[in-house]
């Protein structure tokens, strides 16, 4: 019997939840594997006042707040003992892409200020190489066609994220974003530095050199990965 992707997502969070410890600070992810995350902390821990979390968007904010949690500002002085993730793609080398849920500068600047970083991904997101998934750009609203141009240069295909209703999404901090289509055998940090260059542009949804640990889910059992490796299976 092989596991439905959700039925993959649940388990990953339980694992998960496992590692999150009354009294700690949580760096909260965002997407759907999050969100039964935050709901099996839930019955973990019944009372979630003991939790406080630096969110990664207002959605997770908001389906933490509902349960009790306390959310704090990111400030000089707190640092999160854990972030607990999602992830659209990763690739053996632990390289990720991220933002299909448009949150990606908020999770890279919490993942980059977090002590430890564990990123759930069901089996359907493992592959040879990342660029199934169209890369996630963020860029500022000011200029953006004229920055989709440089886009242009660097990708096969480029184009504006809309919201089901047809309206331009905008993120958290107000900006737009471009989902890119990756061309073949790209090096993943020279793409990193080009992308870095283009005036407007403020960060991608390349994720590499972030992941203490992988939860993934192999022949029904939930697998921690935490090295780069050639191939995962
Ligand atoms: C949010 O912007 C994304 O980076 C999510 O972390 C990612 O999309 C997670 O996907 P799931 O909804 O499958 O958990």
């Amino acid at each position: 019997m092989t596991l439905s992707q959700n039925e993959q997502k649940k388990i990953l969070a339980v694992k998960a939840a496992n590692f999150v410890e009354p009294g700690m600070l949580l760096g909260l992810g965002t997407g759907s594997t999050v969100d039964i995350l935050i709901s099996t902390l839930g019955e973990k821990f019944g009372d979630l006042k003991t939790l406080e979390i630096v969110p990664t968007s207002l959605d997770s904010a908001d389906k933490a707040s509902k349960l009790g949690v306390k959310i704090l500002e990111p400030k000089s002085d707190l640092s999160p003992d854990l972030l607990i993730d999602g992830a659209d793609e990763v690739a053996p080398d632990l390289s990720m892409i991220k933002g299909g849920g448009g949150a990606l500068l908020w999770e890279k600047i919490v993942a980059h200020n977090s002590k430890r970083r564990i990123y759930m991904a069901d089996s359907t997101k493992l592959v040879r190489e990342l660029g199934h998934f169209l890369l996630p750009v963020e860029v500022v609203s000011f200029g953006h066609e004229w920055t989709s141009m440089a886009l242009k240069k660097i990708f096969s295909a480029v184009t504006i994220r809309k919201t089901a209703e047809g309206e331009i999404f905008k993120t958290n901090s107000e900006n737009l974003i471009y989902d890119c289509q990756i061309v073949d055998d790209i090096q993943i940090d020279v793409l990193d530095a080009d992308l870095c260059r283009i005036p407007g542009v403020v960060t991608s949804g390349l994720f590499y050199g972030f992941v203490d640990i992988l939860l993934t889910v192999k022949s029904e059992n939930v697998i921690e990965i935490y090295e780069p490796r050639d191939v995962f299976w």
